[in-house]
């Protein structure tokens, strides 16, 4: 069984490497979510090891695993659209050289373009270790009998996480505070009244999407005493209400919530779901963040919006256009805390994404039903 691990420098061939030797090898207890330590590379693990003796505990009767590796260069180059998939990496040619005969590939930025999929017959499975197989063509896929599956929720705790930072960061102006000393400047008078910001305890927070990311970020919102809205048209009421959690329309929303934070997944019917006329329902001086997709909001008013303080701040890890460019109008806009598409970057994301993947990987050659498949018409993996 040929499997290629087309890692990147964030879920790393070694990280797929290793998560597909626990699960196919080894078969030992699950590996422990935790990264191996704060700093430096991980340690080899020793079941990467041909002379480690853990390794006879593999079956004798198992599937005989040649996997290669090949990195993709993101993060080091932004993931872009290739060959008609988006958020992908590296050349189509590189992928379709380095798949050779494989049979399987775990991925999360591969560009599996119609193209790939026609120039690799031997192909018949790719795990995609990330929350939407965007950078899989699934007509190709499905047309060509290659099964595919993704890993939803691997990052939820890291971008809920990053979503109640940045919160806190632009409601009380931290980044600014901390440049401003650092250039030897003693901000004292952000203590001012008209000056200090708001607190989470007794805010109403607005929640738009309400998935993994959105319940994660409602439990920690209540836990600082938050009224919690949430608006998604998707989700079960009964069960949002269970949370503690408000369900609302989107207009309510916005007109009651003093925070606003956006969790939904981009699609055609979310695409500037957030746009001018919708900016005009929040009250004065609301904060808004957006840690999920840029496209979700409409841009071109923001900068106007902070400039007059109907928006008193706004934080973005997400643009419409990533990078923002040179002359980007919010650069000088006041009070906008940004990060650069980092919301999901932990290495427990990095281990998990690997860890549920590799799981994929062996229920489609055990023959079993995968538990994330993006095309569940293609019938389930080979019998082993
Ligand atoms: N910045 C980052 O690094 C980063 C990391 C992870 C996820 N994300 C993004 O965060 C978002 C949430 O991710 P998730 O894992 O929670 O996804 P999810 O699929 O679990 O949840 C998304 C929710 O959006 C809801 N939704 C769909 N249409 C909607 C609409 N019209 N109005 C309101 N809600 C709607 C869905 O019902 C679903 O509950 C996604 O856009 C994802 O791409 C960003």
């Amino acid at each position: 069984m040929r499997i290629l691990a087309a890692g990147d420098h964030f879920v790393r061939p070694d990280l797929i490497r290793a998560a597909l030797d626990e699960e196919l090898a080894l078969r030992s207890p699950a590996a422990p979510l935790d990264p191996p330590g704060p700093l430096g590379p991980p340690e080899p693990l020793a079941s990467l090891d041909p002379l480690d003796p853990r390794r006879a505990a593999a079956p004798a009767d198992g599937p005989r695993l040649d996997v290669t590796d090949l990195v993709l260069p993101w993060p080091h180059e932004p993931f872009g659209p290739v060959g008609g998939v988006q958020e992908a990496s590296g050349t189509e040619q590189r992928l379709i050289d380095a798949l050779g005969g494989a049979e399987v590939c775990v991925t999360q930025m591969a560009p599996f373009t119609a193209r790939v999929f026609e120039a690799s017959p031997a192909l018949r499975m790719v795990a995609v270790c990330r929350g939407g197989p965007v950078n899989v063509d699934l007509d190709a896929a499905t047309r060509h009998g290659v099964a595919v599956s993704f890993a939803p929720g691997r990052n939820a705790p890291a971008a809920a996480e990053f979503a109640i930072g940045l919160m806190l960061a632009a409601m009380r102006r931290i980044p600014t505070a901390d440049a401003e000393l650092k250039q030897g400047r003693w901000r004292g008078d952000f203590y001012a009244y008209d000056e200090s910001g708001g607190e989470l305890d007794g805010a109403t927070v607005g929640l738009v999407g309400y998935g993994a990311i959105g319940r994660i970020v409602a439990r920690v919102l209540l836990a600082f005493g938050a009224k919690v809205l949430a608006a998604d048209p998707y989700a079960d009421p009964e069960a949002v209400r269970a949370d503690g959690v408000q369900p609302v329309g989107l207009d309510d929303l916005l007109r009651r919530s003093s925070v606003v934070s956006l969790h939904a997944r981009l699609t055609a019917e979310t695409h500037h779901l957030i746009d001018a006329e919708r900016l005009a329902l929040l009250p004065e001086g609301a904060v808004l963040v957006n840690s999920a997709r840029g496209a979700l909001l409409d841009h071109a008013p923001l900068p106007g919006l902070l400039r007059s303080g109907r928006l008193r701040a706004l934080a973005l890890d997400v643009y419409d256009v990533e990078p923002p460019p040179a002359d980007w109008p919010l650069h000088d806009a006041p009070n906008v805390v940004t990060a650069p598409h980092l919301a999901g970057a932990t290495r427990q994301t990095a281990h998990r994404a690997a860890a549920i993947t590799a799981a994929e990987v062996g229920r489609f050659l055990r023959g079993e039903a995968l538990a994330h498949p993006a095309n569940p018409e293609v019938a389930e993996g080979p019998r082993p």
